[in-house]
């Protein structure tokens, strides 16, 4: 976990090994795409094999495959697998058995967890343990970045951890090269997708040697810090590389604390728009200039108790939405062998419970799962592009009428196609109908007159995600569109926290994002209202785990 660092990053989708029905990805202005052309969004979780143990975490808890199943039974089609470099360059760490590390760390009750679980695996060197995480997930048609996360074992990272940059203690390039080298090999014969971090820019000729080494390597690249790299890039002729518009994604990572307290102490709307802006200059930009963008590290405390951490998250799931961005949740883990020196730490951030069991929070997952599949790129049938009127704080989205012209919030693969006109009003595309404000308090309505003030919705606040309208008359005025106590009904409301109002202002359930979208429309059913899709997938990933 590393706060806004970007840095160089490669993928090596190795030919001759091919996942089913997928062969080498490549990249096509900002979309990674498949040999078909079509986009393929990664949505991914990180799961962390870098720790002091140097095994991927939660073999103690659970078996390996019932670890992969879960993951793609969650809806995610690829994991960012971290490793250190060590454990490619030194070899007598390589060979050391899982019950040896353990042993080392006086991990008893891992070991007594790993015998249980994954009996196969206690005695197998570390590098084999490695290999058969990634051969499990590969098995499950799960994509694997290998991501090089810290050269020493060890909870990553700070700026003195001799880690950070060329010249330092642990870095040292030449053993990086090795590293690097030894990882391809090792994992040119695995059907999985494999990449590597690099963490700097690379210079002259080494970054050529990588391509040589690997003519078939998808290659994503960029430099240190959001700033370095932004003057990187704007001096760099990136383009004069002969593999540059075919091979080379760019990584971020966001999170709350990269902006320290500023989501629990400012006006949300405000630090929303401020921080939103930031990312949007040191790696949005990328974007614009049709380069693939992947946020490598985001996440949120998910119990829900960390202000800034609930804050920042509906304002960051807006942006990826918006921005139909790649991305890598941290984490998976839900608690680690050992960390910075304590056995068994929960990791709070991580989908599964601290046991491995279940999934830590169910609506965390809602949230993330509109995001699963892509919104936009080549290869979706749907044209023209339609929006869709995207709740962060809930993941769902604003269907159409139901019973009476009432309008309700629901899983975003039910939506209707919606418009948001020149004239200020969201309308049903293909009809005459449109979205209506009838007060504060009062049930938003889709009605077919669409001419007057209260039809009209205007994207306000600094956030610009409070969709506001006019209701005329006694008791009118501006009103924003809300979400009732049920959690569904679609209301508006007053207008919260616009301006002012500091670490007070809650007006996450006010935030909605209009999204462009290119999916195909799900055939509607009478069965639809009420059917969790998210809930089966719940269910099904806690039937697998027991
Ligand atoms: C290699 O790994 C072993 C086992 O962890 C360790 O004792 C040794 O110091 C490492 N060597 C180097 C050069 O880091
Ligand atoms: C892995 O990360 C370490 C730590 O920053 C770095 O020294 C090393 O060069 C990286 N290796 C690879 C193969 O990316
Ligand atoms: C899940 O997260 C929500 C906030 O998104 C929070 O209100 C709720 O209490 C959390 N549930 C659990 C079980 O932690």
């Amino acid at each position: 976990m590393r706060p806004f660092i970007l840095h160089v990053f490669f993928f090596f989708f190795l030919h001759g090994c091919v996942l089913q029905g997928a062969a080498a990805l490549s990249t096509s202005s900002r979309w990674i795409v498949d040999d078909d052309g079509s986009r393929v969004k990664m949505a991914c979780v990180n799961w962390a094999a870098h720790l002091e143990g140097v095994v991927a975490e939660g073999l103690s808890r659970r078996p390996l495959d019932s670890i992969s199943k879960k993951i793609s039974s969650l809806g995610f089609n690829c994991v960012r697998l971290t490793w250190p470099l060590f454990l490619a360059t030194n070899d007598s760490l390589a060979s050391l058995t899982v019950r040896e590390s353990f042993l080392r760390l006086a991990l008893h009750d891992s070991i007594v967890g790993v015998e249980a679980n994954n009996p196969e695996l206690i005695d197998a060197p570390l590098i084999q343990a490695f290999q058969a995480a990634v051969a499990s997930l590969g098995r499950n048609n799960i994509m694997v970045i290998l991501d090089n996360h810290t050269s020493k074992p060890g909870w990553c990272c700070s700026a003195s951890d001799g880690s950070g940059f060329f010249g330092d203690l642990y870095f040292d390039p030449e053993e990086w090269l090795r590293g690097l080298a030894r990882m391809a090999t090792l994992f040119s014969t695995t059907p999985a997708v494999v990449a590597m971090s690099l963490r700097n820019e690379l210079r002259g000729p080494r970054q050529n040697a990588v391509h040589a080494a690997n003519p078939n390597a998808l290659v994503i690249l960029s430099g240190l810090s959001f700033s370095t790299d932004l003057s990187f890039l704007r001096r760099r002729q990136l383009d004069d590389l002969p593999f540059a518009r075919r091979k080379l994604v760019f990584e971020f990572h966001w999170y709350a604390f990269s902006d320290g307290q500023a989501w629990a102490r400012g006006n949300p709307n405000q630090v929303c728009a401020t921080v939103a802006g930031g990312v949007m200059r040191r790696a949005g930009f990328l974007l614009e200039q049709g380069w693939p963008l992947l946020m490598s590290e985001f996440g949120a405390d998910q119990r829900g108790t960390n202000v800034n951490d609930r804050r920042y998250l509906s304002c960051a799931l807006a942006a990826a939405a918006h921005l139909d961005l790649d991305w890598a949740l941290w984490a998976l883990q839900g608690s680690y062998y050992i960390r910075e020196g304590t056995a068994g730490v929960e990791e709070v951030y991580g989908l599964l419970s601290s046991d491995w069991c279940s999934i830590r929070n169910a609506t965390f997952l809602q949230r993330i799962s509109a995001l699963q599949s892509p919104f936009l790129g080549p290869g979706l049938p749907s044209s023209p592009p339609y929006q869709i009127i995207f709740h962060p704080a809930s993941g769902l989205c604003l269907l159409g009428s139901s019973r009476a012209g009432s309008v309700r919030l629901g899983r975003c693969t039910e939506t209707e196609a919606w418009s948001h006109t020149a004239e200020g009003t969201l309308a049903l595309r293909d009809t005459s109908s449109c979205l209506r404000a009838e007060g504060a308090g009062k049930q938003a309505r889709i009605s077919t007159q669409c001419g007057g003030a209260a039809s009209r919705w205007a994207a306000i606040s600094d956030s610009k995600m409070h969709l506001a309208s006019q209701v005329p008359g006694d008791g009118g005025g501006t009103v924003c569109l809300d979400v009732g106590a049920d959690g569904t009904t679609a209301i508006t409301n007053p207008c919260e926290c616009l301006t002012g109002g500091g670490g007070a202002c809650e007006p996450e359930r006010q935030w909605f994002r209009i999204v462009s979208s290119a999916r195909p429309i799900a055939a509607k059913s009478s069965a639809a209202a009420g059917d969790w899709g998210y809930l089966k997938r719940v269910e099904a990933f806690d039937v697998l785990s027991s």
